[in-house]
């Protein structure tokens, strides 16, 4: 069975939590298509000959969730040509028997337009930019000036930029909380499947 949950949104809205939660209940793979961004931008180097060569060992990182890692993944998530590279490895894993989770910012709206499920999951700066300081601690006043930054750079960049899918199904995670986003994701890969 071929079945694709394409799950957007910005920065700390709650996807990887949402799209783990799919995939261990629905026994589907799942990708967190940022940590190839994070890697690419972490390894240093031409970003474009990091993206073509990025190996298992890249992804292990230990330092890839770090502000500074997320500021450099969202400058070359901007490269086309980076994007180009990792193109094909992400709609080979979305496509992939057993069915698949990915999470990202263009999955329903660039690399798997056709996915069988799409969730934009948001929430306000506020509340975004207080789930990563209390994940990478600091001053909260900077976690909150780089959650803007890195939107202001997603969702204005030329190349796949961050927005919803016109079909995707909006998830509000500020006003509705984790567990119940998590529940109605479920439902929704249910009602589907
Ligand atoms: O999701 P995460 O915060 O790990 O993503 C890091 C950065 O990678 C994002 O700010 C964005 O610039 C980039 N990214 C992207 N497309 C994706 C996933 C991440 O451009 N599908």
């Amino acid at each position: 069975m071929q079945f694709t949950v394409a799950i957007d949104g910005p920065a700390a809205a709650g996807k990887g939590t949402i799209g783990r939660a799919i995939a261990a209940r629905f026994g589907f793979a799942h990708l967190d298509t940022g940590a190839l961004y994070r890697a690419v931008g972490a390894k240093g180097g031409d970003p474009v000959l990091a993206a073509q060569s990025l190996s298992a060992a890249d992804l292990a990182r230990p330092d890839l969730r770090t502000l500074a890692a997320g500021q450099a993944a969202s400058r070359v998530a901007a490269i086309p040509e980076v994007r180009a590279a990792l193109l094909d490895f992400q709609r080979r894993f979305a496509r992939a028997e057993g069915g698949a989770v990915l999470d990202g910012r263009d999955i329903g709206t660039v690399i798997c337009p056709d996915a069988e499920v799409k969730i934009y999951v948001t929430a306000s700066p506020e509340v975004r930019a207080h789930r990563r300081w209390l994940e990478v601690g600091g001053d909260p006043a900077l976690v909150l000036a780089e959650v803007k930054e890195r939107d202001a750079r997603d969702m204005n960049r030329t190349d796949a930029p961050l927005k919803p899918a016109a079909d995707a199904v909006i998830l509000d995670t500020s006003a509705l909380g984790i567990d119940a986003a998590v529940a109605r994701a479920v439902a929704l890969v249910e009602a589907r499947l």
